[in-house]
């Protein structure tokens, strides 16, 4: 096994939403007094005057969001009768809405429309807040694009592959910003089959292009070197070609080798 820096930080951010889910459910766990932990605690929305009430009383006024609601990221948490149930529905980014509610509802009365915010989010989703921090990350910070952009928060699409917390699949998603590399070629590259994912951090990274790894692991996880006979003692045979003096001339894409690491209109090996 080598070491790998990537898979290490995933499996941390996996751990911390696990745990994340856990104090979430089981309040008692914030009694054990943690210094980090204490980052995940939830304050609850406030609007003067209002109480939660429940994604039910939102129903009769918005029956599409609260119908796609149970199926989506958030409302697969919401756990009936739990402790915490006005902060895993409707109300848990919109605020209590009670007020909106007897005013007949309303834009801009009485309710919160988190829009364009990432705080909205970053409020329970601490570690995404890190990775947007990492040198390389969509620019979310900067104000220049958001999390709905890419996230549904009501689940609307939960019958996509990504069972609803995507605008529209993970690929397509991309594709509305990224035409060039999602787009279909003559001679495509198999490896975006199972997803943009697979090779980007969607978030941010510490490598360039938001890339998971920065060098020839991240397409040697697929094209193994071939070892055995006929192959010399260092050397690197990748896909029956000698690949030795390529590669100490930098990673498999750059050093105008296979550019096309997206897919190619003229050329098979995805040269350029
Ligand atoms: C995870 C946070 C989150 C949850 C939970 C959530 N919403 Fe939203 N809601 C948002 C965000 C973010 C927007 C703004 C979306 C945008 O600008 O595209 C929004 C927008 C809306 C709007 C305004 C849509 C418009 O036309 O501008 C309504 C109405 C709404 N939500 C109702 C609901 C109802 C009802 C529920 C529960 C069934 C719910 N929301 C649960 C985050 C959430
Ligand atoms: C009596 C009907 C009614 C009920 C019940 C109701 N709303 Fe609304 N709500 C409205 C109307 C009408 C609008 C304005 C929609 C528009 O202009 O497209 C609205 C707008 C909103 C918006 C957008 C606000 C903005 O400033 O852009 C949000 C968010 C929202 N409602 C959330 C909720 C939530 C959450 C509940 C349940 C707790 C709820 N509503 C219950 C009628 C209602
Ligand atoms: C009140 C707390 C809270 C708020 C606010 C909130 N979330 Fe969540 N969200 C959670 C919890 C808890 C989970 C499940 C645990 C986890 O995966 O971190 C979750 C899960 C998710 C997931 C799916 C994770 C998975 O692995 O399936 C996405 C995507 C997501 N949230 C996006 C958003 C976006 C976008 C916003 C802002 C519009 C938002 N959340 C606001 C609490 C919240
Ligand atoms: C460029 C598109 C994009 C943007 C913008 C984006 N996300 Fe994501 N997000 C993704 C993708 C893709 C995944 C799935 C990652 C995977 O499968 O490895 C994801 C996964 C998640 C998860 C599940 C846990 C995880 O990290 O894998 C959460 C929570 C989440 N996003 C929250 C947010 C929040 C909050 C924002 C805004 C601050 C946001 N995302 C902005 C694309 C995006
Ligand atoms: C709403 C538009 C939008 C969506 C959706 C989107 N991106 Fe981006 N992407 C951007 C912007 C804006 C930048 C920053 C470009 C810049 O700084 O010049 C960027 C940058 C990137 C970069 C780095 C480019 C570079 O030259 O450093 C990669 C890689 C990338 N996105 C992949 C993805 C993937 C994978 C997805 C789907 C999970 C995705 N993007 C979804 C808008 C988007
Ligand atoms: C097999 C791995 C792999 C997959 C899968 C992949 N990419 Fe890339 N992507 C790369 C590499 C490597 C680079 C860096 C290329 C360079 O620096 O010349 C890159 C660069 C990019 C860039 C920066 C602009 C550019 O072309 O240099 C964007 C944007 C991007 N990818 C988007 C996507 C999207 C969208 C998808 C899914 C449709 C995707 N990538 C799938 C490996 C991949
Ligand atoms: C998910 C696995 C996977 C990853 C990761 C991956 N590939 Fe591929 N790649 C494939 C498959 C499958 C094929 C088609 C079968 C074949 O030719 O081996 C392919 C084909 C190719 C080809 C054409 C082979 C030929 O006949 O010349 C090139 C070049 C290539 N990949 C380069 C790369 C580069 C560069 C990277 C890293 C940026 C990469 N691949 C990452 C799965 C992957």
């Amino acid at each position: 096994m080598e070491f790998n820096p990537r898979a290490l930080w995933n499996q941390f951010r996996r751990s911390r939403s696990v745990l994340g889910l856990l104090i979430f459910l089981i309040p008692g766990v914030l009694l054990v007094s943690c210094a980090h932990l204490e980052t995940t605690v939830v304050e609850p929305l406030e609007i003067p005057g209002a109480v939660y009430v429940g994604n039910q009383r939102c129903i009769d006024c918005h029956t599409n969001y609260v119908r796609s609601f149970p199926s989506s990221a958030h409302g697969r948490l919401q756990v009936e009768g739990a402790r915490f149930e006005g902060l895993t529905g409707c109300e848990s980014c919109h605020g209590p809405g009670s007020k909106h509610i007897e005013a007949g509802g309303g834009r801009g009365r009485f309710i919160l429309n988190p829009g364009h915010e990432p705080e909205a989010c970053f409020r329970c989703h601490i570690e995404t807040r890190t990775q947007f921090h990492l040198p390389q990350h969509h620019p979310v910070l900067e104000g220049r694009m958001n999390c709905v952009q890419c996230h549904d928060p009501h689940g609307m699409d939960v019958f996509k592959p990504a069972g609803g917390i995507f605008r529209s699949g993970p690929d397509e998603t991309c594709a509305t910003c990224h035409r060039t590399q999602a787009r279909p070629t003559a001679f495509p590259h198999e490896a975006l089959r199972e997803g943009c994912t697979l090779c980007h951090s969607p978030h941010g990274s510490i490598n360039a292009k938001l890339l998971v790894q920065p060098d020839l692991n991240l397409c040697l996880r697929c094209h193994a070197q071939v070892q055995g006979p006929g192959v010399l003692p260092g050397q690197i045979v990748i896909g029956a070609i000698n690949h030795t003096s390529f590669l100490s001339r930098g990673s498999c894409w750059s050093s105008g080798c296979h550019t096309a690491v997206h897919g190619s209109d003229i050329n098979a090996h995805l040269l350029y």
